[in-house]
């Protein structure tokens, strides 16, 4: 899948998508996070395809709760714009899962290293004040921290990432890792979410709509989707639904979080 990030008229995030599709340092660190997560230890998508999803749904989450009248927290803590919280959670859902290139047990903590010099090189080019330069970073870290369930998201940014993260799960392509090719409940049930939609809510400002073609994908909605949305921050701001495609009563399930 290609890197498409609707940029509208962030300037920033445009330059910095449009260097990163040209950096072969980054395609590399994807690639080897693949070679351990697909081909070594047999579990699913971890690379580039990953990366990008996550980075859009992160990107649209912080655009919803912006539009809502939320404040991402970079701008209420550090002054700086809505335009730099975008640059925030894309960087951070484009890296958050490179460490896999060195391991996958810790990669949160190895994501952090990798990402560390790369940020240097990348936001050099658009953040020339040094002290804007460490505030980018250091909140991009801290997101990328955040998506592992050990560390709680203290900013609205990373708690779009660690979201985001859990609802690249379409068709079959749901988070919990499983060993592919077998049949299990991690399986079964990934296989069985069937979209994931996430627009403007009706109460809260985020909606996602999962939808399943049998109700075995529940089990990833409890086991991972709901423990990320638990403690992320944004458990106010999300209305859950579930249900199972082409059946009369089409809402089987709907979660209060
Ligand atoms: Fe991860
Ligand atoms: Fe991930």
């Amino acid at each position: 899948m290609p890197l498409n990030i609707p940029y509208k008229k962030n300037k920033k995030l445009e330059r910095i998508v449009e260097a990163i599709k040209r950096d072969k340092e980054i395609q590399q660190y994807w690639d080897s996070a693949n070679i351990i997560a697909v081909d070594r230890l047999k579990i699913n998508d971890h690379g580039k395809v990953h990366a990008a999803i996550v980075a859009n749904i992160a990107l649209k989450m912080i655009r919803l709760l912006s539009d809502s009248g939320l404040e991402p927290s970079i701008v209420k803590d550090h002054g700086m714009s809505k335009d730099d919280a975008e640059v925030v959670v894309v960087l951070a859902g484009l890296l958050h899962d490179i460490g896999h290139a060195v391991h996958r047990k810790n990669h949160a903590e190895f994501s952090i290293v990798l990402a560390s010099s790369l940020l240097d090189r990348i936001l050099k080019k658009i953040y020339v004040d040094p002290k804007e330069r460490v505030i980018m970073k250091t909140e991009i870290l801290h997101a990328i921290m955040c998506h592992h369930l050990d560390y709680k998201p203290l900013t609205l940014e990373a708690g779009c990432v660690r979201v985001a993260d859990s609802l690249d799960a379409k068709e079959g392509r749901a988070r919990i890792p499983f060993e592919l090719g077998r049949i299990s409940i991690h399986s079964v049930s990934a296989l069985a979410i069937k979209d994931v939609k996430i627009k403007k809510g009706k109460d809260k400002p985020i909606s996602v709509e999962i939808v399943m073609t049998n109700p075995a994908g529940i089990f990833q909605i409890d086991e991972l989707i709901k423990a990320k949305i638990k403690d992320s921050g944004l458990e106010n701001y999300i209305e859950l639904r579930a249900r199972v495609k082409g059946e009369d009563k089409g809402l089987i399930k709907e979660f209060t979080l």
